[in-house]
């Protein structure tokens, strides 16, 4: 019984934690140029590798370990300093949909940049596990995404 609940919250968790991926990809980012271009293609990278590996954990195509570790790597690659140093103080450029407390409170900032890389190595390594396994850390690093989006991206989800 307490296993079925957590799996249903677990369920929703990721869904909530992924709804924003499903939106109408309609926001117009071709006007973006230099380090807000280059991070919003960052984002779109990690957000096409969470879209495939949702698929195979919803079960919406075939469960593929091998491929949900790959797909966990491409995440992880950009985590951390990857990801951060496409944030200089400031940058802030239209059409960008960063937030100015990025700056200030910047330790938390960095901090989730490292949880993503750790998160998602965390899935590469239970990948080829029993499925529930794979969907918690699947879990934990959808937390990852919007939990930074929360705190630090004009669109919430
Ligand atoms: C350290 C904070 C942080 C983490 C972690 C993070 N993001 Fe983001 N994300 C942002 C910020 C800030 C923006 C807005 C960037 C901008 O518009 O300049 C953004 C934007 C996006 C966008 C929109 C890109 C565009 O074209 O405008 C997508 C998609 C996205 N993130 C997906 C993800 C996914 C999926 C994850 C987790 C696997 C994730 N992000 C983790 C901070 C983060």
């Amino acid at each position: 019984m307490t296993q079925y609940a957590n799996k249903i919250l677990l369920a929703i968790t990721v869904s909530v934690a992924l709804a924003f991926l499903y939106q109408s990809d309609a926001r117009a980012h071709s006007d973006a140029t230099g380090v807000v271009k280059e991070r919003m293609m960052l984002m779109e990278d990690i957000g096409k590798a969470m879209k495939q590996i949702a698929a195979m954990i919803k079960g919406k195509s075939p469960y593929d370990g091998k491929q949900i570790a790959h797909l966990s790597s491409v995440i992880s690659e950009r985590g951390g300093d990857h990801l951060t140093k496409l944030f200089p103080v400031g940058s802030l450029d239209k059409p960008t949909e960063a937030t100015q407390n990025i700056w200030t409170q910047w330790d938390q900032f960095s901090g989730a940049a490292l949880q993503l890389t750790e998160r998602a190595k965390d899935l590469k390594e239970v990948a080829n596990d029993e499925k529930p396994i794979a969907m918690k850390a699947f879990g934990s690093l959808a937390k990852v995404c919007s939990n930074c989006h929360q705190d630090f991206r004009e669109k919430k989800e």
